[in-house]
């Protein structure tokens, strides 16, 4: 189905449509479905209207009384499965590996953590001469590590040093846990409080739990979002809290596809926040600073890194790409959380990007520093596009365009062969507002931006949708000519999953094939397709 989207004022229009908290609540959820945290607590999964204050403890202090519902469910299993059952039929062309990454409790968590902490889990399904193989592989961090050696966990809470056991104070925290990405014969697992893990991407068998490029990083930390241009093929990243713990000091820097670094530099941010995503553009690099920020104190009681503070503003940083980072300009805007860049380009007078933004905190198990409670319909995202004027040497505020005001979810992507330029089309796990939900996004749209029309898959009852990866046809293909894929969990089933294949220029006819599994696989945050091309030859 294919569907008009009337345009905005470029003006906020947030809050344009007239859904009810009930619509709300699966599109807030859309992340933590896909991590499994909403099949560890059915209730809230199974209804959707109930205050989120009631099943969600951690709301006000990051500190859950003993015996509220575990933080992340425990999976632990490593599998693998030959030959995967499908239905339908598979693409001829579709040759290559399709990777996920999620945390995962290796023991049982501290019942005041946040689901972000457990460990790095991969997973992939590799697809080759019409048959598919499934596998999934802890990555073995220091922290899994250590934690194996000790048979519990070591480090009980999420980004909090001062809660750690003793015997870890030189082991990296680093969970490997969010993000992955195909670089140099190497795949390369983030978590954005410390360096990459870098894993085999045949085997997923860890082959360095500390990857600095070759010793060229001097941040303490990088990015799960970094971007690959496309013209260059350069990886272009960050590490916040660069110079460690606390820090405002952010380090961004541009590696080359041979591994040399070509550009480093250092900024200073307007607070500490979660700096998550950014944005690159073929002339700029964009932060967006948020009100999710370090919270001492509250870490002082043992709570964990962030908390929500409703006080702060939000702020547009742009720089010019391959500067020295001091002509960075900071544009003050209005409290809102924005956590995934979409795309982002310049338009000769702008510098556009587009982002999934709530009016506030997204996160439910995210505390707030003062006391509020969590929102659904505040906490839940859009697709919405920013935007600088350059044509203003200094310019005063950003606009804030809601682009598709009936759907609500997270985890948005693109062709990923259109990082950095111009480009047309997204994808987004979501649900249409006013549709009833199982507690996570159980649609995947993709958007025309062009046109500002969607075309819309929806999932049978009882299915919650993972964040999808787009896949080309072929190195030539057209922008978003080829395949969308995605994990669906079968709630009535267990929680058993199925990897959905689409044709991504035909969303709205279902999947073309499905791989079966036998099981309920490992929840996902985010995922990277790989072409059976660029892979490593055995
Ligand atoms: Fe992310």
């Amino acid at each position: 189905m294919t569907q008009k989207h009337p345009s905005n004022d470029p003006v906020d229009s947030g809050t344009s449509a007239t859904p009810t908290r009930r619509s709300f609540v699966g599109g807030a959820l859309g992340a933590a479905a896909a991590l499994g945290m909403v099949e560890s607590t059915p209730t809230q999964a199974q209804a959707p209207g109930a205050p989120l204050s009631e099943t969600n403890p951690r709301d006000t202090a990051g500190m859950p009384p003993p015996g509220a519902p575990p933080p992340a469910s425990l999976f632990r299993l490593e599998c693998d499965v030959t030959d995967c059952e499908i239905e339908g039929k598979l693409p001829a062309d579709l040759h290559g590996i399709f990777y996920r990454v999620g945390p995962d409790a290796q023991y049982p968590m501290n019942p005041h953590n946040i689901p972000f902490d457990g460990e790095g889990h991969v997973s992939m399904f590799r697809f080759e001469n019409g048959r598919v193989s499934f596998r999934s592989r802890f990555a073995r961090n220091q922290r899994y590590k250590a934690q194996a050696a000790a048979h519990k966990i070591l480090f009980p809470m999420y980004r909090n040093p001062s809660t750690d056991d003793p015997s870890v104070q030189n082991v990296s925290r680093g969970t490997a846990n969010t993000h992955i990405l195909y670089w140099r014969e190497k795949l390369l697992a983030f978590k954005e409080d410390s360096p990459p893990v870098a894993l085999n991407p045949l085997t997923l068998e860890t082959v360095d739990d500390y990857y600095t490029f070759d010793n060229q990083l001097e941040s303490k930390t990088f990015t799960a979002h970094p971007k690959v241009d496309a013209v260059t093929g350069n990886m272009i990243a960050f590490g916040y809290e660069g110079r460690g713990f606390g820090s405002d000091e952010v380090n961004v820097f541009e590696y080359t596809p041979e591994g040399k670094r070509v550009w480093n530099t250092w900024i200073k941010v307007p607070y500490v926040g979660m700096l998550h995503d950014f944005a690159v553009t073929q002339k700029h690099v964009v932060f967006y600073v948020m009100p999710l920020a370090i919270d001492h104190e509250q870490m002082k009681r043992g709570g964990i890194h962030w908390s929500w503070d409703g006080t702060k503003p939000t702020y547009f940083g742009f720089m010019r790409r391959g500067g020295d980072g001091k002509e960075i300009q900071w544009v003050k805007g209005p409290t809102r959380s924005s956590t995934h860049v979409m795309g982002a380009f310049d338009d000769g007078h702008k510098i556009v990007v587009d982002v999934e933004m709530s009016e506030f905190n997204p996160f439910p198990f995210m505390p707030f520093r003062d006391g509020t409670k969590w929102d659904p319909i505040r906490g839940s995202s859009r697709i919405t596009r920013l935007s600088v004027d350059l044509s203003h040497k200094t310019p005063k505020d950003y606009q804030i365009e809601t682009l598709y005001a009936n759907y609500l979810g997270a985890l948005p992507r693109i062709d990923d062969r259109y990082l950095t330029v111009p480009y047309r089309f997204g994808f987004l796990p979501c649900q249409e507002v006013g549709s009833p939900t199982f507690g996570g996004s159980n649609c995947y749209a993709r958007f025309d931006h062009q046109t500002r029309s969607s075309q819309v898959y929806k999932a049978p009852p009882g299915t919650t949708l993972a964040e999808a990866c787009f896949a080309p046809k072929n190195k030539g293909a057209p922008e978003a000519s080829g395949y969308l894929m995605g994990v669906a969990t079968r709630m009535k089933e267990g929680g058993r999953s199925d990897l959905l294949v689409f044709d991504a220029e035909r969303l709205g006819d279902g999947p073309i094939a499905t791989v079966r599994l036998p099981t309920r696989v490992v929840g996902q945050i985010h995922g990277w397709w790989v072409p059976g091309e660029q892979l490593p030859r055995v």
